[in-house]
């Protein structure tokens, strides 16, 4: 069970902390795994990112604000490009898309997941090869497919008997023959270290295999011929920290290939397992390098195909969390501290839920460190708190920070990247924060800070 965020009556008294949360050697450094990699402390003890001081980016671009660092961005697209060979690198773009990114991953040669309209459009708009694109959803509407259709994307992952009858509609007044794959309900589960196998499949998400709807998609595409089936498609859950699950999915997936075989006389040419590796958000987390992943994927995929008589089908990935998650953290200004009756020490930043909704809404954990400046205080566990006018406010729970933290430090979380922006709210009528691009000593902005006007002009009265 979740405990309830409620404030002090709720607290723990003579609470040290989550067993794996470590009291800090030298506060002021900074674990390498959870940062970007241009990410230093300069000897004046500042953070810096991108050759950037970040007294200078709060100076000049305000705060909150998320800090990308480009050169990271790049470094990460390309250990997975090259670490996954001929396979295709799908990057999610549901973690965060801006038209600054799709030109990135235009220029390092990764392709492009969608999962809606207007992250489509962010896509086209980027100049990412429709080709390039994949359009992913359970429920994507007429408006949406027939948009893809008519751009050209790659591929449409089909996801419901209703949209295959959909898209074969535009499919037939549009003149085309749209690239298909099934999106399959494997029946595994993963999240972090750990990963369930059942034999249900109770999710909105694909085409269950063993109820048998999968196989009836794939006969259905085949019979009907209006829709050119490309391959299978599963995704097995986000964080995840080894390649068990994969496993079991890959083994399941290339059963159902290697039925359709049997019954159609044809392999489908291509397979795709989807994303969701894990990042360190603290020091709990030990994420695999994209090289070790890619071997054991392949293997299994090569073993399986070998084992089954199949030849190997042209493998793809779908990355988010992996490539943008560590490329950025948010940029605080501290407001005030409260040392509540001897629990902890409560830092309220200039943020909150509306720019990183993951500690409220999946308890994920975080960490964060003074920025602005080093100090020479022994660290204290304080919990990092949002402006919003709610008790479950919180961005870090349970963090050492400096004991002379105080009003108008800098204060930096790592790893928020992946779903912080692109799931902020504007919960409280607070404007959502600026993406910030660093690199080479120079910052720009990507994506502006939005305005109170902003936000007015949409309340027509
Ligand atoms: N492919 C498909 C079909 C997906 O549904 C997802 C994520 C991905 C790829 C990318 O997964 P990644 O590599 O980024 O883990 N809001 C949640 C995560 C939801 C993920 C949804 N699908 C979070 O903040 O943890």
């Amino acid at each position: 069970m979740r405990a309830h965020e409620a404030g002090a009556l709720h607290g723990d008294l003579g609470f040290s902390g989550p067993s794996w949360l470590r009291t800090p050697q030298d506060v002021n450094a900074l674990v390498p795994q959870l940062w970007s990699k241009t990410v230093e402390r300069t000897a004046s003890g500042e953070m810096a990112v991108g050759g950037v001081n970040v007294r200078k980016i709060a100076e000049q671009h305000g705060t909150p604000a998320y800090v990308f660092d480009e050169a990271d961005f790049r470094a990460r697209c390309k250990a997975f490009k090259e670490a996954f060979g001929g396979a295709e690198v799908f990057y999610a773009g549901k973690a965060f898309i801006a038209t600054a990114v799709v030109r990135i991953l235009v220029e390092e040669g990764l392709s492009l997941d969608v999962c809606t309209g207007g992250e489509l459009a962010v896509a086209l708009r980027g100049g990412m090869p429709p080709e390039r694109i994949g359009l992913h959803g359970n429920n994507k509407s007429v408006a949406e497919l027939t948009r893809a259709v008519e751009a050209g994307v790659g591929r449409i992952i089909v996801d419901s008997f209703d949209e295959i009858d959909r898209l074969t509609a535009i499919a037939e007044s549009t003149n085309t023959r749209p690239k298909v794959m099934v999106r399959v309900t494997v029946g595994v589960e993963a999240h972090t270290h750990e990963y369930i196998a059942t034999a249900h499949e109770d999710q909105k998400f694909g085409f269950s295999l063993s109820g048998g709807a999968a196989a009836q998609a794939v006969d259905k595409i085949l019979a009907e011929q209006k829709l050119e089936l490309r391959g299978l498609h599963s995704h097995i859950g986000s964080q995840i920290f080894d390649t068990s699950g994969f496993e079991v999915s890959a083994r399941r997936l290339l059963s159902l290939q290697a039925a359709i075989h049997e019954k159609h006389k044809i392999e489908l040419p291509e397979l795709d397992l989807g994303g969701g590796f894990g990042i360190a958000y603290t020091t709990q987390d030990t994420p695999a390098e994209p090289r070790d992943l890619a071997t054991d994927l392949m293997r299994i995929v090569k073993q399986e195909c070998a084992a089954l008589q199949l030849s190997v089908p042209h493998l793809s990935i779908e990355p988010g969390r992996a490539i943008v998650g560590p490329a950025m953290f948010t940029l605080y200004e501290v407001g005030t501290v409260k040392d509540v009756d001897g629990i902890r020490t409560y830092v309220s930043v200039d943020g909150g839920m509306s720019d990183n909704i993951r500690t409220a809404l999946y308890d994920a954990a975080y960490s964060a460190t003074v920025a602005g400046r080093a100090s020479a205080e022994p660290p204290i566990l304080a919990r990092v708190v949002g402006k919003h006018c709610e008790a479950g406010d919180i961005i870090v729970k349970d963090e050492f920070l400096p004991a002379d933290v105080r009003a108008g430090d800098l204060l930096a979380v790592p790893g928020t990247g992946a779903y912080c922006r692109s799931m902020a709210s504007n919960y409280n009528h607070v404007p959502r924060p600026p993406v910030v691009a660093v690199v080479d000593g120079e910052s720009r902005v990507i994506v502006r800070r939005e305005t109170e006007d902003d936000l007015l002009k949409l309340d027509v009265g």
